[in-house]
């Protein structure tokens, strides 16, 4: 079974001999609840460093008052035997209290300004900074030299780069492809929340965004193809928060830029669901 160390003192014990065998320190921050997208991000990571480290934490700090944190799905068991067989070394399955040692109402919150107030942000108020305070912890905790995170969070990849670069958290972060199920749908752990026929229906988010890549390719300009794309959403009985359009660095789209990423998070019932797409509007391959 995997090594799995849920206090402070035994993680720092591990890491220290680690570094001391000059050993190069990967981690997948998670929320458990793991699937192929998950282990993506490990066998990603793998390839650049010695050690890998998965933390397993469901971050009270991120979900508004009215959103799922009592329900996340919470698969301790199962994420365990799937992160070693993805090869991983170490499970650090911190507490609230490990995570939070002065209490929850006591805690240093970090915030990332700008970035944070837009798209999810806006939707979602205090979220970025419930995942940009406990995204630094676990660098304090583990301090790995290469950390992945999928880009189907892209937003948040902005968040903890913005962070990273103004902290100076001597990390390399690692941005990793989505991983998505045979008909298009992003994976994430809330999809299971989706009853046979919204799962039928959510494929309809991916598909909005390559519809509206194509016609900003054909010429339509921003607010024609993100009306377009909520109109087809809302058809397919999506509740829109958001499509918006931005340059790949998440500032402003400006008509006649040759990069944008597309970004959506629509509900169907109580599931909210966010994907993206970045793509190239004058031939050239996307900025990556
Ligand atoms: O992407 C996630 O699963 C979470 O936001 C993260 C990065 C593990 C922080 O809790």
């Amino acid at each position: 079974m995997i090594e799995t160390v849920d206090t402070l003192p035994a993680l720092r014990a591990r890491i220290s001999e680690w570094k001391r065998a000059g050993l190069r320190i990967g981690l997948v921050p998670t929320m458990g609840n793991l699937h192929a997208g998950h282990f993506s991000l490990v066998e990603a990571v793998r390839q650049r460093v010695d050690r890998v480290v998965a933390s397993v934490f469901v971050n009270p700090t991120q979900f508004g008052p009215n959103e799922d944190f009592a329900r996340y799905p919470r698969t301790p068991e199962q994420d365990a035997r799937g992160l070693e067989a993805a090869g991983c070394d170490l499970l650090w399955l911190p507490s609230v209290e490990a995570m939070y040692p002065l209490g929850l109402h006591n805690t240093v919150t970090v915030r990332v300004p700008g970035i944070t107030e837009i798209l999810d942000g806006a939707h979602r108020p205090g979220h970025f900074d419930g995942v940009a305070t406990v995204v630094s912890r676990l660098f304090n905790q583990v301090q790995p030299d290469v950390a992945a995170f999928g880009r189907k969070d892209y937003q948040q990849l902005a968040v903890i780069a913005h962070l990273v670069a103004d902290l100076a958290f001597p990390v390399e972060l690692l941005p990793v492809e989505i991983a998505r199920d045979t008909d298009g749908l992003a994976l994430s752990s809330r999809n299971q929340y989706l009853d046979a026929d919204a799962r039928a229906r959510a494929p309809a988010l991916g598909a909005a965004l390559r519809a509206l890549r194509e016609s900003m390719r054909a010429g339509a300009d921003v607010d024609a193809a993100t009306g377009a794309a909520k109109a087809t959403l809302r058809q397919a009985g999506f509740e829109v928060d958001y499509v918006e359009v931005h340059a790949p660095d998440l500032s402003p789209f400006v008509e006649g830029q040759g990069a944008a990423v597309a970004l959506a998070a629509a509900r169907l019932g109580a599931t909210r669901l966010i994907d993206n797409l970045e793509f190239s509007l004058d031939g050239s391959p996307t900025a990556r």
